[in-house]
């Protein structure tokens, strides 16, 4: 599949984490909202549906595993992350390490405390097939805790 067609297509926009990726970040940060979520996929047992738009709710202060749909809402998500962990929200992204991309360079590179890239490729859905798209981890502190600001890379897997 193209790496657009793969972005961008109604069925990936559906692909759920792999579960092990998903168990080792949820040991490390307890989450407590999935604001990207059905609910035959959801992280959390507090998540928000499309219908439910997660992009327009207040997300609180929770601890937020964010894996939002690939398309063209990208620098929406990307920007609600940060601005939720700026009201206070640890904010966890998992995306497409689109590093040319601007939403990349406003809303995560010198935002984010951490940005984690992923060794390899992760398989998303239903777990056969690599993605066509390397992955990344951006860790958005809340903002009433001292912040790193600068990014730096750490690798996973
Ligand atoms: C890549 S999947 C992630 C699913 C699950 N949260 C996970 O990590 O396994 C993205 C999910 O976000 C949902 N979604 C799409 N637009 C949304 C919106 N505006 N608000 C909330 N959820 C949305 C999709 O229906 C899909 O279930």
């Amino acid at each position: 599949m193209a790496i657009s067609t793969a972005l961008y297509s109604s069925r990936s926009e559906e692909w759920p984490t792999p579960q092990s990726f998903f168990d080792a970040l949820n040991k490390e940060f307890r989450f407590t909202l999935d604001p990207c979520a059905a609910p035959d996929n959801a992280k959390c047992r507090r998540f928000l549906t499309k219908q439910q738009n997660g992009l327009t709710q207040d997300w609180g202060k929770p601890r937020v595993f964010c894996n939002p749909p690939y398309g063209r809402d990208m620098r929406q998500w990307a920007a609600k992350c940060f601005e939720a962990s700026c009201a206070g929200a640890l904010v966890v992204l998992l995306a497409h390490a689109r590093t040319d991309t601007r939403w990349f360079h406003d809303w995560v590179y010198g935002k984010a405390s951490e940005i984690r890239f992923v060794k390899g490729r992760l398989k998303f859905g239903d777990g056969k097939q690599s993605a066509p798209f390397p992955s990344m981890v951006a860790v958005f502190q809340p903002c009433d805790r001292p912040r790193r600001r600068k990014p730096h890379a750490k690798c996973l897997l």
